[in-house]
């Protein structure tokens, strides 16, 4: 078939070139964003003369038709038709003839594409930054659900110190938090209007930019048509994020997946998250949470590959950016599957309570706050570090916890020491110690959990909470 931009072509397209250069196959998912870029544009070129007000109505009308014809799935794509913007324009001329053929004055498919792209990611943050609170949320509802149980915190994957299990739920909170605010910070960049920077230069019509960016609620136009048609910085930073996002997931998707191993046995995942093996009938194994890990993976790829795909290309578009759709439609399926996994399996695994006690009961976690105590009795740190270390190698040898050594024992260590010691002792004892700021102090905690519940929308903001909220939220442009 001609092709829109034939006249200067002897030879037609081999077959072959149409195959390899289409990109439809995967950028049919930009028709929203395209058809409604070309509403808006549509409507500039009337308002400044371009087009008369009936041909921009039916222009638009016909648009409309379009899109509804291919959210119905009743739109057939065709190779040869290359991309999204030509079907969309084939589809015009096929319904209106020469007036069809007005919609692409004054644009370029390369300023066209930069706009779609633009639109189709400000909706994806929007949708990510959803799902982000929707995991936020089951986290602090978890809160509620595990109030007071204590858990062993680990460093290097060995006991710790003692926690609440919220602490712990609201330090993915956190996590995801800054993702929030990277993915908002990414969006003030994202949301500027190329439209109208045409193929690289420019136009000599006389459009108005400031009228298209205001009808797609962008906040402002890109400055350099140069540097519009080509910047994908946008595409690359949603996708770090997304990378980002995945690799916290996949740090919580390991920690449920020992937690719920037999060894741990912390954590019970209900058998609607787990798979069976082919072999072994007792297996019940937590596909769901290796796949959130798994997946990671990919998104991490899909970043590497946009980063090499944008290094060295020269200014200006070139047709390699063509590729740069792939990598991330991938990374936002996967992140965007993998998040709404993540709230269904945070709100439904149990934990097992009576195993955590006795885990936690265990493994000398309340040594920290015993030498701390100490300190506060004027013992120099470097020597109540030494007491207590000689304190738990007696209970270790003997198969007690500190809390299990007579008072002299104590006191052949330290002769000052009375009755008192014991109060210090245990993981309840050890929480409760807690003093400093964004620690794991039950009534820090508690408040804590009172401020997510506000920040995330699940409790009326009583004690003026919000503000606080507010203050960081403005930092990035966005409500928190
Ligand atoms: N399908 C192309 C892309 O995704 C659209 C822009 C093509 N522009 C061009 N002059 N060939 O980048």
């Amino acid at each position: 078939m001609e092709k829109r931009w034939g006249g200067v072509f002897r030879q037609t397209t081999a077959p072959s070139v149409e195959r390899f250069t289409e990109s439809i196959s995967f950028d049919w998912r930009l028709y929203r964003e395209d058809i409604a870029a070309s509403m808006a544009h549509v409507q500039m070129l009337a308002q400044v003369g371009l087009l008369l007000p009936e041909e921009a109505e039916r222009l638009k009308h016909a648009l409309l038709e379009i899109e509804e014809e291919i959210s119905r799935g009743q739109f057939p794509f065709r190779p040869e038709l290359e991309d999204v913007h030509m079907h969309i324009e084939q589809a015009l001329v096929e319904r209106l003839g020469e007036l069809g053929k007005k919609l692409h004055t004054a644009r370029s498919r390369n300023d066209q594409v930069a706009t779609d792209l633009r639109l189709w990611i400000r909706r994806g943050i929007d949708d990510i930054d959803r799902r982000l609170q929707e995991l936020q949320r089951a986290f602090v509802e978890r809160c509620e659900k595990d109030q007071g149980i204590i858990v062993p915190a680990y460093t290097h994957l060995r006991r710790a110190q003692p926690v609440l299990v919220a602490h712990m739920w609201l330090a993915y909170c956190e996590r995801l938090q800054r993702d929030r605010e990277r993915l908002a910070d990414c969006r003030r960049r994202v949301n500027r209007c190329p439209l109208g920077s045409a193929a690289i230069a420019g136009t000599s019509l006389p459009i108005d930019r400031h009228m298209t960016a205001r009808l797609l609620e962008f906040d402002g136009i890109t400055e350099n048509s140069i540097d519009a048609t080509c910047d994908r910085d946008f595409v690359a930073e949603f996708v770090f994020d997304l990378a980002l996002i995945a690799v916290h997931l996949s740090g919580w998707a390991e920690d449920w997946i020992l937690w719920s191993s037999a060894e741990f046995d912390f954590l019970h995942l209900p058998d609607a998250f787990c798979t069976g093996s082919s072999i072994m009938p007792q297996k019940r194994n937590p596909d769901v949470l290796e796949l959130v890990r798994g997946k990671c993976a990919r998104v991490c790829g899909d970043l590497q590959s946009l980063l090499v795909l944008l290094k060295g290309l020269p200014l200006g578009y070139n047709r390699d950016l063509q590729e740069d759709k792939i990598p991330l439609f991938s990374a936002y399926d996967t992140v965007s599957d993998c998040l709404e996994m993540a709230a269904e399996i945070v709100r439904h695994a149990e934990l097992n309570r009576q195993r955590l006690e006795a885990s936690v009961g265990t493994g000398f976690v309340d040594a920290t706050t015993l030498m701390e105590q100490l300190i506060c009795r004027g013992i120099p740190q470097r020597d109540a570090h030494q007491v207590v270390g000689r304190l738990v190698r007696r209970a270790m040898d003997s198969g007690r916890t500190l809390g299990e050594l007579t008072l002299d024992e104590f006191r052949q260590e330290i002769p000052a020491i009375g009755p008192e010691v014991y109060q210090w002792l245990g993981p309840a004892a050890a929480v409760a110690a807690m003093k400093s700021l964004g620690s794991t102090q039950p009534e820090l905690v508690k408040q804590q959990v009172a401020r997510w519940k506000v920040r995330l929308g699940l409790a009326p903001d009583e004690a003026g909470l919000s503000s606080a909220g507010k203050e960081e939220g403005s930092k990035t442009g966005r409500e928190t």
